[in-house]
């Protein structure tokens, strides 16, 4: 196995990446490695709501324009992250939905034409959509967010058949982080998948963001949850993947960290209806990590310079 695409050929996997644009345009190499390695982009940023309409009914769908044309060039598939999600929503439907300008109906309205504009510009061209992102709180109980509040928990159902009708191929996810591990997770979105079922809404698979960090235990039940997903009758991805350390670095932690992101393969590898593995940026030049985590990064299986380090020969050793 001399590369990630070839440990994807191998497994029968796909291997992907979150995808920087402004690096993939102004960066050489990383645009170089990204190509060689993945055969899976997600757009880290610019398929999110305030990225492709700031203003609205201004749409700027140049970045996530540039991933999907970055794909079909690279014979690479797409996962389009995300349809719905309580951040990085445009300031004129925040504040729309706050002073009252915006009212449920319309608000109601605005989320159909969204999810129906997005997922009609990129039918065919993406493989998978996080349809609802982060829909449960760390309680297991549903997220308070404006489409909670506002149009209440039909409107998960809604967006999932609004974005079946739009592109019918595309296969629909949920999508969360401490889903690895967090019981109360795990149940409510057993929970929502078996209604959604029981009321026929079409919903496809099951993303495990995996964001996961050496000074926590490794989830060691993240296998037997994915299976309970799959006994359902979805696709089982992780879609998110980093493994971030407490700088500084050091040998030992850099061994942990590529012991973690094995398991994770091994454990995505173990369950039949996982054929997606995606890491959350490939390198630790480009890594939400060092912005979000204070005093923590080196998160991912490249160094800032693309080199190599432990977990990206560990995933490669995975059998
Ligand atoms: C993060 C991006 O990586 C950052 O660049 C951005 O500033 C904030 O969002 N879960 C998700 C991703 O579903 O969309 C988030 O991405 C990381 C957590």
């Amino acid at each position: 196995v001399k590369d990630l695409r070839d440990l994807a050929r191998k497994h029968g996997i796909r291997i992907g990446s979150a995808v920087d644009v402004a690096a993939l345009r102004a960066e050489a190499d990383y645009r170089h490695v990204l190509n060689r390695e993945f055969t899976h982009l997600t757009a880290e940023n610019a398929m999110k709501w305030e990225s492709v309409e700031p203003e609205r009914g201004v749409y700027t769908w140049d970045d996530a324009d540039a991933v999907v044309a970055n794909a079909r060039r690279n014979g690479q598939q797409v996962r389009g992250h995300t349809l719905i999600w309580h951040n990085q929503l445009p300031g004129w439907l925040t504040s729309g939905v706050e002073d009252g300008s915006i009212g449920p109906a319309e608000l109601r309205k605005i989320l159909r034409e969204h999810v129906q504009t997005q997922v009609r510009r990129y039918k065919g061209k993406i493989r998978a959509w996080d349809v609802v992102n982060e829909a449960v709180d760390d309680d297991g109980n549903m997220r308070q967010t404006i489409w909670l509040q506002h149009l209440g928990p039909g409107y998960i159902a809604d967006a999932f058949r609004w974005a079946r009708a739009a592109d019918p191929r595309a296969k629909l996810y949920l999508n969360d982080y401490n889903v690895e591990w967090n019981q109360g997770k795990i149940d409510r979105y057993l929970s929502i998948v078996q209604e959604l079922q029981a009321q026929r809404v079409p919903i496809d698979g099951m993303g495990f963001q995996g964001h996961l960090g050496i000074q926590y235990d490794y989830p060691g039940d993240w296998a037997n949850v994915m299976r309970r997903f799959a006994a359902l009758g979805l696709e089982i991805a992780v879609t998110e993947m980093d493994v971030r350390m407490v700088l500084p670095v050091t040998p030992e932690k850099l061994a942990t960290q590529a012991e973690y992101y094995s398991r994770a393969l091994t454990d995505c590898l173990s369950v039949k209806a996982c054929r997606e593995f995606t890491v959350w940026g490939y390198t630790d030049r480009h890594s939400w990590v060092p912005g979000w985590f204070d005093g923590e990064g080196a998160a991912c299986i490249l160094d800032e310079n693309l080199r190599p380090k432990p977990a990206y020969q560990a995933l490669l050793a995975t059998a």
